[in-house]
């Protein structure tokens, strides 16, 4: 295959089609006309703004279908404003497209590089200039400054320190241990796995030891989603299977981006999705990041049943929940 670029001719503009307006003096009148309206709709709008504004009660409702009760100063607002933005530019759009010249132009492409003389000019000048200046001259100066140069550069470092203190053991200490109950939130019962139907899902968390107290800081590291699937759904290995029971896999809550709760569940595709930033989870894969910025799955709770037929947890979290963190050590999930 030859590798010489083709050439072809230069197609030039296709011929200049001529709008009515161009032909027509009456259609141009009419479309000054319809341009007129709109920027009268616009100022319109703009005049129904300030009246709203000055006139109506900030305190008035009226009930409107659909919408219910509103805020009749809100709703004319919105459409005044909404009026005076949209007609202007729709004014403006019908203008361009009727009326302003729409004559194809070329316009040469001049050459980037300047002239010769001007370049050999910019050169003398800024040699002449730092010579001026005495920097090559004076080595003292010449130092502190590029010592203060380099130095002014780490200073954005330390801003780094308003994002706020390092988490430690926040992500790594929850209240799940082997043996604990799952409690349904906000009843506070225990569940058993009859409890959940295919498809499914409830939020949970764990028995509290006796004597210990629910805080809200607690609650939100605790927090974990159960779902059940049928058992033939999941895609797991073997370890990752028998974390789940009859088919009832639990996930913690805190989503692995920035923490918001992941609470969307998708029936039909099995999909966790967090609202904050649209993270979409697996849960038939163990939570494998589907789409969006999350970077880990969301950490597996293992869980079983006790004597009693209630759903227990296995063992604590095996990797640190919620967003990644500076110290996380990133072989352990
Ligand atoms: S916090 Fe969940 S996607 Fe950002």
């Amino acid at each position: 295959m030859s590798n010489q670029i083709e050439r072809f001719e230069d197609p030039g503009l296709p011929a200049h089609v001529h709008r009515n307006a161009d032909l027509d003096p009456l259609a141009a009148k009419r479309a000054e006309r319809q341009v007129a309206i709109l920027f009268l709709l616009s100022a319109a709008g703009t005049v129904l703004t300030i009246v709203s504004y000055i006139y109506v009660k900030s305190d008035k409702y009226v009930y409107l279908p659909i919408m219910g009760s509103t805020n009749l100063q809100q709703i004319l607002l919105g459409l005044g404003l909404t009026a005076s933005t949209l007609f202007i530019g729709l004014g403006a759009i019908q203008w361009a497209k009727k009326l302003m010249p729409d004559q194809e132009e070329i316009a040469e492409r001049h050459e980037f590089r300047s002239e010769e003389v001007d370049r050999n000019d910019l050169v003398a000048t800024f040699k002449e200039r730092s010579e001026s200046t005495g920097l090559g001259r004076r080595s003292l100066i010449k130092r502190s400054l590029g010592l203060s140069l380099g130095l002014v550069g780490l200073s954005p470092l330390l801003l780094l320190r308003d994002t706020g203190p390092l988490p430690k053991k926040f992500f790594t200490t929850t209240d799940w241990a082997a043996g604990t109950r799952l409690l349904l939130d906000p009843a506070g019962t225990p569940i058993k796995a009859s409890d959940l139907e295919v498809g499914a899902v409830a939020q949970v968390l764990p028995e509290l030891p006796a004597g210990t107290e629910r805080t809200l800081e607690n609650t939100g590291k605790d927090a974990v989603l159960l779902i059940r699937l049928r058992p033939e759904d999941f895609n797991l290995d073997a370890q990752r299977l028998s974390w789940t029971h009859e088919g009832i896999i639990a996930f913690s809550k805190i989503c692995t981006h920035m923490g918001c709760a992941v609470a969307l569940y998708e029936q039909q595709t099995h999909h966790l999705l967090c609202p904050c930033h649209q993270s979409t989870f697996d849960v038939t894969r163990a939570a494998k990041v589907i789409f969006g910025p999350a970077a880990r799955p969301l950490p597996q709770l293992a869980i079983t049943v006790d004597a009693d037929g209630y759903l227990v947890a296995v063992q604590p979290f095996t990797v640190p929940i919620g967003p990644s963190f500076w110290e996380r050590n990133s072989s352990n999930g």
